[in-house]
């Protein structure tokens, strides 16, 4: 196994977290006034969700929230990621606020704070009500409108406690998977809508900001994207050219409005579609940021795709190159270049890695334990890339593993698995596996070596 080697790169306060999303885990969709999401109608259509699975029970977190902080703290971590459902909060979508849907997330906030773990609360996870979609959903200017709402609320009743927000989590996927590729909900493939629907998850971002900093003066709030590192297949010019349309599809189109520089130009030309924009937007877009969220995985290597959809870039698989269970490249020095280049590039003050992990098809032994050795190196590969990219400079103030629990990852149903901690379907059983016992022996060699002043 690789040897973690700088952990004296990343600050004593450093931020050692799981992540999570309201609808991969929570179950109990149906309970205390939650309506249904997008997601819910999503994975209740046949066909849409490997196994037709849905998000009915997932992890039953509603009801073992008790239990999975424990195992926060068994796990040693100091943070954690969650996110609220705003069907649960907002169930109409806008409107009426349903105090039984904020109790849940008050009682699990104080939960975690008497555990000594920092919540860490993301607004909108992809769980749009779909009373919301049925009035047509993001691509529409009032979604924006209504997430600032249903964010205020938020942040009224949880804002005492939480400090660290985010508004959004991978805006590209509710835009670009969710709008244009159809393979997430709502599953449309319409290009002017997924534009349409890209511009006002921004335009709710930073209405959402301001709402959630109106509420809650002494709120750190940033925004969590997705982002990958993105090279060509070759050096030909199309394949150059193909590359950079996909960091504008993939990057730059998500950082640049937020940095106050507006959309790429390049973008525009390449999607062909007007922007909604109305007097004033841009500035709300660019609302000043206290952190950046950095969510990576995978990098992209691309090849020109003039008949494919938009942005005419298409990933290839590389032969010989590692992948983890979802077929995903490897290189944890994708999430080196991507810190350095938000903190060179879009000069970041703080940032966290609010996601990175990996899923394999886990074996439980006859003693029931999970010796998942090819997730614990792909953790400890990341870890040890964060702390070469602090170590050149970039600010990093936090690392949120994917994920907690195995749990409900979207149009892969139950199959894929990215837990630190196993979930049995069947019993709800939790096991923590082998990656969740390095991690923790990880974050307490960092606290003996913050405690001790020991360099590296
Ligand atoms: C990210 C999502 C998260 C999870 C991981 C594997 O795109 O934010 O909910 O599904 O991928």
């Amino acid at each position: 196994m690789t040897e973690f080697t700088d952990l004296a790169a990343l600050p004593q306060d450093f931020a050692w977290g799981t992540a999570t999303s309201a609808y991969q885990i929570e179950g109990a969709v149906a309970e205390d006034g939650r309506s249904p999401s997008i997601w819910d109608t999503f994975s209740h259509t046949p066909g849409k969700i490997a196994g037709d699975d849905h998000g009915d029970v997932a992890c039953d977190h509603y009801h073992r929230w008790r239990e999975d902080i424990a195992l926060m703290k068994q796990l040693g971590t100091n943070a954690y990621r969650l996110s609220v459902a705003w069907p649960r909060v907002v169930p109409g979508g806008d409107g009426a606020v349903n105090a039984k849907g904020l109790d849940f997330y008050d009682q699990l906030v104080d939960g975690l704070l008497d555990a000594g773990i920092t919540p860490s609360v993301t607004v909108y996870h992809w769980d749009l009500p779909q009373a919301l979609q049925d009035r047509g959903g993001w691509p529409e200017r009032d979604t924006a409108h209504h997430l600032a709402a249903y964010a205020s609320a938020v942040a009224e009743r949880l804002g005492d406690r939480v400090k660290h927000w985010a508004t959004l989590n991978e805006p590209l996927c509710s835009a670009w998977i969710g709008h244009l590729e159809g393979r997430m909900a709502p599953g449309a493939t319409d290009l002017t809508a997924a534009v349409r629907a890209s511009y006002h998850l921004l335009l709710g971002h930073g209405l959402a900001a301001a709402a959630i900093r109106a509420a809650a003066p002494d709120a750190q709030v940033g925004i969590v994207n997705n982002l990958s590192t993105v090279a060509p297949a070759s050096d030909r010019d199309e394949d150059v050219a193909a590359a950079r349309r996909m960091d504008g599809h993939t990057n730059r189109w998500w950082l640049d409005p937020v940095h106050g520089r507006g959309f790429p130009a390049d973008m525009l030309e390449v999607y062909g579609v007007e922007l909604p924009e109305r007097p004033g937007d841009m500035e709300t877009i660019a609302a000043p940021l206290d952190w950046l969220g950095l969510n990576y995985y995978f990098p992209a290597v691309v090849t020109d795709d003039p008949t494919g959809p938009a942005p005419f870039a298409r990933q290839i698989e590389r032969p010989g190159v590692p992948r983890t269970g979802m077929d995903w490249e490897i290189d944890a020095n994708g999430i080196e270049a991507l810190l350095l280049r938000l903190t060179d590039e879009y000069g970041a003050r703080r940032l966290y890695v609010t996601e990175n992990g990996s899923a394999y098809p886990d074996v439980v032994r006859a003693d029931g334990s999970i010796d998942d050795r090819e997730r614990a190196r792909y953790l400890e590969e990341h870890l040890a890339a964060c702390a070469r990219a602090a170590r050149k400079g970039a600010p990093l103030a936090g690392y949120f593993a994917w994920s907690l629990l195995d749990n409900f990852e979207w149009a892969y149903g139950y199959d894929k698995r990215f837990g630190l901690v196993h979930v049995d379907y069947a019993t709800q059983r939790r096991t923590i596996k082998g990656s969740g016992h390095r991690y923790r022996d990880i974050i307490r060699a960092h606290g003996e070596r913050g405690a001790t002043g020991n360099a590296a």
